[in-house]
């Protein structure tokens, strides 16, 4: 697979806000970068697995919970590029329900295999004792943490920003691990601004970010989470089935929606000065919309359409 082929596009956003406070508003559309390796992936993986290749492996081990857009993304990179793949899965009680799971139904269709291991295990996978072991164990696979987020990402996500990215004032992201946005930070010009709106709460995106970003041209907008981690409310789910309705674009409940939801409230409080522009960076995790809607089925609540 040539990484380099895939290029994403700019689609303007058309709604009477924009005009009512005179800004404009774009999507770098990465979520349509790639049919399987969508958004931020795509940027994450493709270092990840060159430097695979380059030291021989041919085998992948990687780390996510059930509806992981990293675990999807991880699994069809690997096929795609000739590789094994073995997901790690939070939860042991997740082994039971794969069939009803669609992140894990298409990973295993693209030949990922699992090792569904306990919460805590879970939480000791980045510990040395933990990634030794693992290393003695499959002595042939190249790891690859979770959300995919090491410095090879980040080298990855510079990439996001293309040249017709340079001439918009504020570019914005979705923050998970912070990577994505250290990435588009680095390769921002001296006079755009970058705002982050992570997608859970947290106190530390400051110390990740300053770890490896270049430039602290950034601020994180940190009350757009909704609650925290996939949580979501009846009028973030009508927020996206009418954001779809009306610019056709669709967005993810975990990261995009947020992130858009912030957006247009900080326009509509004037948090921007008229004739600005903003392009906000669509990180795809589109594949979640289907585990998303299974989980609202189930409380009776308005699906994603
Ligand atoms: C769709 C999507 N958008 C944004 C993010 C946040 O990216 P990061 O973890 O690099 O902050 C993630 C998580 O990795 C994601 O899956």
């Amino acid at each position: 697979m040539n990484w380099d082929n895939y290029k994403s596009i700019i689609q303007e956003v058309d709604l009477p806000i924009l005009k009512q406070k005179n800004i404009k508003l774009s999507v770098l559309r990465e979520d349509l970068i790639h049919p399987k390796i969508s958004g931020n992936k795509f940027r994450k993986l493709k270092y990840n697995f060159a430097e695979a290749e380059r030291l021989g492996y041919k085998k992948v081990i990687t780390f996510g919970g059930a509806f992981s857009n990293h675990i999807a993304a991880t699994a069809a990179a690997a096929k795609l590029n000739n590789f094994e793949a073995i997901g790690f899965i939070r939860g042991e009680e997740i082994e039971a329900l794969i069939e009803q799971n669609p992140t894990l139904k298409f990973a295993q269709e693209e030949g990922m295999k699992f090792n569904f291991i306990s919460r805590e295990d879970y939480r000791l996978k980045d510990s040395e004792k933990f990634l030794n072991q693992l290393k003695i164990e499959f002595p042939d696979h190249y790891i690859i943490p979770e959300g995919g987020t090491n410095d090879l990402a980040i080298k990855g996500c510079e990439e996001i920003l293309n040249d017709s990215c340079f001439e918009y004032d504020f570019i914005t992201t979705a923050i998970g691990t912070a990577g994505t946005i250290t990435g588009i930070i680095n390769s921002t010009s001296k006079n755009q601004h970058v705002l982050g709106f992570p997608a859970l709460k947290s106190k530390h995106f400051d110390e990740e970010i300053r770890k490896l970003a270049k430039k602290i041209n950034y601020t994180i907008i940190d009350n757009y989470h909704f609650g925290g981690y996939a949580k979501v409310s009846e009028e973030l789910i009508n927020f996206i089935n009418s954001f779809k309705e009306t610019t056709s674009i669709p967005l993810d409940p975990i990261y995009t929606a947020k992130m858009m939801f912030g957006i247009l409230d900080l326009i509509q409080k004037d948090y921007f000065k008229p004739n600005i522009s903003i392009l906000a960076v669509h990180t795809g995790g589109l594949q979640g919309i289907d585990g998303m809607n299974k989980l609202l089925n189930k409380k009776n609540k308005t699906l994603i359409q």
